[in-house]
């Protein structure tokens, strides 16, 4: 019996299958003080080790995320033993989900490495380019110190002695655990020291008003605070050392795109992921202060935004309905057309269909690289625009049908806070709004 529906129940396999909660912080205390980066977007590490153990999967399966964000996912595989495959096309969350996999063998040496990478920096004082996009929150002669840095992490650890950029994919996708490690040292040493372009609401970042605004940090000041960080970092991969396997086992992570996946057809065992919200969160915004480290520039920074499911932008070439799409899809996109508020027929309008067109496209790409009998695990959440109700959990439902994925199971968590009820505007349609979270568990027939 499959359906798709609201209520759980379905076919006899998982029917017995107990769903944890994916919010981050049910993570016990030690799980979340052991998460190298604050990724607000994540699930938590519990509930993905859960659903893999829930799925009995033979020893060398192979389980992707095509959204794998800060590789939660990818993480809780390799700790059960499994091959792993993970992508996102955000360059910045391919560098922390790499650096993961240091092994916790090397974490004792890791502080030393970096007073070595410090002092080799001193040698790159002079370098000065205007176009450096950490100038946006930093003075020229900061944002040299922490460029200089990155310089020696890259020569020393990714490309002997020339420059190679992360910005590339064939670049990245390549770098050790151990170079990634020290590039997040840097991602959080320059977040931390510019904190006070950090709000409350994780989705967004600063920029100073003008450019005196900007921070000054002295070149000794960023050498301690990124020794400081490889050292807590440091210990937090030491603290895994219960939980990472000892044997090798292949784990790629690379910038991919969910919409054309770079794998063979049925190559995958599982899938186990959290698409983008629907909730116009630009996910590059997120993580401005790290794509900058990386040297994007502001061209290259609005492209990858752009390119982004679920952004807030819009593409110029317009994006065409697909009946295929499913009824609940398409009454709601008439609902968001026939609204009443301004831009609801022209942006709005436009930026669902871009998000749905995406959402549609990758879900046939789960579909095609997923095996015969095949799970698919999706976390998606709900939301609304304006006062009318986006079923997003039932929209993936209908499209996941149409690639062969059938539902078998299905858990609903209910909260007051959602990624749509970050934004305040949004809660003067419906007040009291909450949001629901579900457990899509799909078979692929
Ligand atoms: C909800 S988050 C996933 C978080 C992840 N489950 C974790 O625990 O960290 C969605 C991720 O999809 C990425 N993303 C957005 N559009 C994408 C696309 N077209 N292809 C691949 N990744 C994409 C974003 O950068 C973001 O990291």
């Amino acid at each position: 019996m499959n359906k798709c529906s609201n209520d759980t129940i379905v076919e006899k396999n998982f029917s017995s299958i107990h769903t944890l909660n994916p919010k981050r912080n049910n993570d016990t205390l030690s799980v979340q003080e052991a998460r190298l980066f604050p990724y607000y977007a994540g699930y938590s590490s519990s509930f993905a080790l859960n659903v893999l153990k829930s799925l009995s999967l033979d020893k060398d399966a192979l389980v992707l995320d095509p959204w794998n964000g800060s590789g939660t996912t990818t993480n809780a595989a390799n700790s059960l033993g499994y091959k792993a495959v993970g992508f996102d096309l955000n360059p910045a969350m391919v560098v922390v989900a790499k650096a993961n996999a240091v092994s916790y063998a090397d974490a004792p040496s890791l502080p030393h490495l970096a007073r070595l990478l410090v002092d080799r920096a001193q040698v790159h004082k002079m370098f000065d380019s205007a176009a450096d996009p950490l100038r946006v929150w930093l003075t020229p002669q900061s944002a040299t110190h922490i460029r200089a840095l990155e310089l020696e992490i890259n020569r020393a650890l990714v490309s002997f002695d020339r420059y190679a950029s992360l910005k590339e994919a064939s670049v990245l996708n390549e770098i050790s655990a151990l170079a990634a490690f020290f590039y997040l040292a840097l991602f959080r040493t320059t977040r931390r020291l510019l904190r006070d372009f950090v709000p409350t609401n994780p989705t967004w970042t600063k920029i100073p008003r003008s450019t005196l605004n900007r921070k000054r940090p002295s070149a000794s000041l960023i050498a301690e605070t990124f020794i400081s960080e490889v050292q807590s970092l440091s210990v937090k991969i030491f603290s895994q050392k219960q939980v990472k396997t000892k044997k090798v086992i292949p784990i790629a992570l690379q910038m991919g795109n969910a919409e054309d996946i770079k794998l063979a057809d049925s190559s995958a065992d599982a899938v186990i992921s959290s698409p983008p919200y629907c909730t116009r969160i630009d996910y590059a915004v997120a993580t401005a202060i790290e794509l900058a480290v990386l040297g994007l520039s502001t061209s290259e920074f609005d492209s990858l935004r752009r390119s982004l499911t679920g952004t807030s932008t819009v593409t110029k070439e317009p994006k065409a309905l697909n009946p295929s799409w499913g009824p609940t899809c398409l009454t709601f996109l008439d609902a968001v057309y026939d609204h009443s508020s301004v831009a609801s027929s022209t942006y709005y309008f436009k930026n669902h269909l871009q998000y749905f067109a995406s959402l549609s496209r990758s879900l046939s790409e789960v579909g095609r690289v997923l095996a015969r009998n095949g799970t698919c695990v999706l976390v998606v959440q709900d939301s609304y625009y304006k006062d009318v109700y986006n079923n997003v959990p039932q929209i993936v439902c209908e499209m996941a049908s149409n690639s062969g994925l059938e539902l078998v199971h299905r858990g609903d968590f209910h909260s007051k806070r959602s990624m749509a009820g970050i934004n305040p505007k949004a809660r003067m349609y419906v007040a009291n709004r909450t949001s629901t979270e579900s457990v899509l568990y799909f078979r692929h027939g």
